[in-house]
């Protein structure tokens, strides 16, 4: 089939992953203009990306016709028209998609769901054609295609094939009316392995790809992200202090929420594996750092044989875990290694505390 698959920046947008990405023919999806800053200080090809987001700015709206993107992925009628009189200013015309929101249930956790009715994002499914015909008289807009984001994490295929299925019936539609679409995007989300899910296998996904597009027209651009980078990566963490409790026992690690976040904001499993493994008996842990919070955990319920100053591996860290942190606490970032078979390039320096303040100002004397 003709594709492209747009890499969603946002699971991790280090330089080095993107450069990766940009070297393998990669397009991207991104959410930002700071990501758009990022994909082409990467060297990645704005030709081949996507800008989805339910908030974008003027600005942001400028910075990406000037690089000349392939698609604005739009998700509102307001939208719409802000982008048709930016691209009309800057004596442009801006390819758009429009993010329909197809009204299906990823069942996912419901942080992470975003194509049932309630959600913030995409275009109410009966709003669409309506909205396609206003967008074919503006100036600014040029329409390109259609797209959906459904959610993320999906373990199965069903809300998929539904949510094509809506979408490649508007096209269809679109096209009796003498608008043919040049592609259908179909978003990211598949699911990976954290414990115990059976992940897509992809080469059901694919042959599904296949029946849906079979015999029809438009380009296919897909924006996986998690799928590509979360088993990539780990976090390594060091264990500070051993404090067993009344209740519960505490490995105290020297990495928190800040670094991984999503164990506090979705109650999420990261495998968590000690780099050299003892070979004592088991206690029961709850693998905590040091910020000041009570949902500051990264694992709950762990049996592992520890000791201070034992590092451990904390699994599928490449997606949704550097790209979400912060520094609460006033914590400096780790550092980012990229390891390529024997070699291993730092890709980010640790940050130090001044780099935390560089950019503040106390008050006049
Ligand atoms: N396209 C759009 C429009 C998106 O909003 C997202 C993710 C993706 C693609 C990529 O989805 P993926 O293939 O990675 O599932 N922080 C959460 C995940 C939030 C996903 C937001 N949108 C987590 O850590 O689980």
């Amino acid at each position: 089939l003709p594709h492209l698959v747009c890499y969603a920046a946002k699971a991790n947008a280090n330089l080095a992953v993107l450069d990766v990405f940009a070297r393998l023919g990669s397009g991207f999806d991104i959410v930002s203009g700071g990501e758009l800053a990022r994909v082409v200080a990467a060297g990645g090809d704005p030709g081949k990306t996507v800008f989805s987001g339910v908030g974008k700015s003027a600005a942001e709206m400028r910075q990406a016709l000037d690089a000349g993107i392939l698609c604005f992925n739009v998700e509102s009628a307001a939208e719409l028209e802000r982008l048709d009189a930016v691209a009309r200013e800057s004596g442009r015309v801006a390819p758009v998609s429009f993010r329909v929101n197809p009204d299906v249930d990823p069942k996912t956790h419901p942080y992470i769901s975003t194509g049932l009715k309630e959600n913030k994002f995409g275009i109410a499914y009966d709003d669409a054609l309506p909205l396609y015909r206003q967008a074919r008289g503006m100036r600014g807009i040029a329409v390109r295609g259609i797209d959906i984001h459904i959610g993320s994490q999906i373990t199965d295929l069903a809300p998929y094939r539904e949510a094509a299925r809506k979408v490649l019936d508007l096209a269809d539609r679109l096209a009796g009316e003498g608008l043919h679409l040049e592609h259908v995007d179909l978003g990211g989300g598949l699911g990976i392995r954290y414990r115990d899910e059976t992940p897509l296998p992809v080469a059901g996904y694919a042959a599904m790809l296949r029946e849906l597009f079979a015999g029809r027209r438009e380009k296919l651009l897909i924006e996986p992200g998690r799928w590509l980078v979360a088993e990539a990566g780990v976090l390594l963490t060091r264990v500070e202090y051993l404090k067993p409790g009344p209740a519960k026992h505490f490995a105290i690690v020297d990495a928190a929420m800040n670094d991984l976040l999503r164990p506090a904001l979705y109650d999420a499993w990261h495998g968590v594996d000690p780099v050299r493994p003892r070979s004592g008996p088991p206690a029961r842990w709850e693998i905590v750092g040091p910020v000041c919070e009570s949902a500051d955990f990264l694992a709950r319920g762990r049996d592992l044989d520890l000791a201070p100053g034992d590092l451990l591996a904390v699994r599928a860290a490449g997606a949704y875990a550097m790209a979400m942190s912060s520094n609460y606490n006033a914590r400096p970032r780790a550092a980012e290694v990229m390891v390529d078979g024997e070699r291993a390039h730092l890709v980010r320096r640790r940050e130090t505390v001044a780099d935390l303040y560089a950019a503040e100002a106390t008050l006049p004397r």
